[in-house]
Order: structure tokens, then C-alpha cells, then sequence
């Protein structure tokens, strides 16, 4: 069975928007858990506008399985080290981006990311690389070390047509296939949503699914109702 991991970024850059308390992500991380998530994700940036230190220390004594999302810098490497989440995914980091775009040059920073899998791993963390679905990116991350592969499911998310979604889904098989058989283990996210993560699931190399701003739109619509009705609730009582 294919497992799920929950990224609670967003409900950080709720929070930050008004540097508020709440929402508070361990509370979501708590019942994404509840839910059935297999583990639970989030991206400390080096800008920090979302998930911030205190949040990765807390969500790391609290939670059943933490996965650092990560730059290969200094800095964050060793708030890794220290904190020693159960998994790390490094990822590339650009300050302009919304979100991660592109995979790791796993084969253009050979060194530096074989490096950086070497501290964490003497850690005892288990380290994924986040990388397009590209054979020489899957044979290149064997030679750093790291136990698992993320493969970048961006392309076959924003593909318009059923062609072009179809190539990438082939892409995303074959490097799941070749990473599996190379011995690593295979994950895939980025852009997933209620309709088109069907067809990834299907793909049996894939092991873990993770998932971020599709599930937090979600709950945002399907709590709607709810919270309000609890206003009204508290309101007509004051009145009354
Ligand atoms: N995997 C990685 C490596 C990511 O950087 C992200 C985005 O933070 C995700 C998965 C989740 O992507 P999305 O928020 O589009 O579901």
C-alpha cells in the first residue's frame, strides 16, 4: 500500500500572514495523523516564511515521522543534524520561487550532495533526493549514498494535454522502474491533486506519496461550514 505524507507548510503561511498563533501546524499535523498519514512534511526555507525553527523542533518530539524538506546549505544542514528529523528530503531552493521548482542537479553537485547525505545518514536520518524523473538524475543520486528518490511529479501535473500527460507519466514510470531496480527506494510529489493522483498511485515502484497544497485547499473548503456554524453558535448565545 502506497503511503501518504501530509505537508503542513501552509498552514504556517497562514499563521505568518498575520503572525498569529494559530492556525497552528501541529495541530494539523496531529490530525492529518489521525487521518492515516504515514508522515508528516515540512520545508524549513532559509527565508523562513512559513515553517519556522520552533515549528520543525516541536513537530520532531511530536509526531509519528517527521520529513525535513531541506536546502543543501550550511545553515540548515546543521539544524538537521541537531534535530534529527526521521527522514530529510533535500531539495533545491531558489528565495524568488512560490514553491520548489525544478529537481536536484543531482549529477552537476555530485560532491557537495553526497556530502551533505553523508552527514545527515551519520546521523541516523534516512535522506531522499528530490529530482526529475530523468534516468542520468536516478543513476547519479545511487552514487551520493541516499537512500530514496523523490520524483518530481510537476510536469505530469501541469501537462494541459492528455499526451503530453501521458509522455510524462511514462517518464515518471521509467525512473521510478530503473531507481527500484538500482536499489533505491521511490516517492513522488509536487502538484498532486484529487484529480490526478490516481494515476501516480497506480504506479507500483512508488512507495510514499507526498502532498501538500491540494490537501490544505481541502480542508480549507471542507472545515468552511463548520467553523462558521461554531461562530454563529457563540454569537446567538451572547445575544441571547
Ligand atoms: N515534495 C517536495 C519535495 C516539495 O518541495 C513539495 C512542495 O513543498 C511537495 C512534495 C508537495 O507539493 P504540493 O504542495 O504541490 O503538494
Amino acid at each position: 500500500m502506497v503511503r501518504l505524507g501530509v505537508n503542513v507548510d501552509h498552514v504556517a503561511t497562514v499563521r505568518q500572514a498575520r503572525r498569529a498563533p494559530e492556525p497552528d501546524p501541529l495541530e494539523a499535523a496531529f490530525l492529518a495523523q489521525e487521518a492515516g498519514a504515514d508522515s508528516i512534511i515540512v520545508h524549513l526555507r532559509e527565508d523562513r516564511r512559513h515553517i519556522q525553527d520552533r515549528d520543525v523542533k516541536v513537530l520532531r518530539k511530536k509526531v509519528k515521522r517527521l520529513n525535513l524538506e531541506m536546502a543543501v546549505t550550511e545553515e540548515i544542514l546543521k539544524i538537521a543534524c541537531k534535530i534529527r528529523p526521521d527522514q530529510a528530503t533535500l531539495v533545491p531552493e531558489k528565495r524568488q520561487e512560490l514553491t520548489t521548482e525544478g529537481g536536484l542537479d543531482v549529477t552537476g553537485n555530485l560532491k557537495k550532495i553526497s556530502k551533505a547525505v553523508k552527514r545527515l545518514r551519520k546521523k541516523g536520518i534516512i535522506v531522499s533526493l528530490f529530482i526529475d524523473p530523468n534516468l542520468k538524475q536516478v543513476k547519479a543520486s545511487t552514487k551520493t549514498g541516499a537512500q530514496m528518490v523523490e520524483l518530481h511529479t510537476g510536469c505530469y501535473a501541469e501537462a494541459k494535454s492528455k499526451k503530453k500527460k501521458d509522455k510524462e507519466l511514462t517518464r515518471i514510470s521509467r525512473a521510478a522502474r530503473e531507481a527500484k531496480r538500482l536499489g533505491l527506494e521511490v516517492s513522488a510529489g509536487h502538484g498532486l491533486t484529487y484529480r490526478n493522483v490516481s494515476r501516480i498511485a497506480k504506479i507500483s515502484e512508488i512507495e510514499e506519496l507526498n502532498i501538500g497544497h491540494n490537501i490544505i485547499a481541502r480542508a480549507v473548503m471542507v472545515g468552511m461550514k463548520e467553523a462558521v456554524k461554531e461562530m454563529l453558535d457563540l454569537i446567538e448565545r451572547r445575544m441571547g
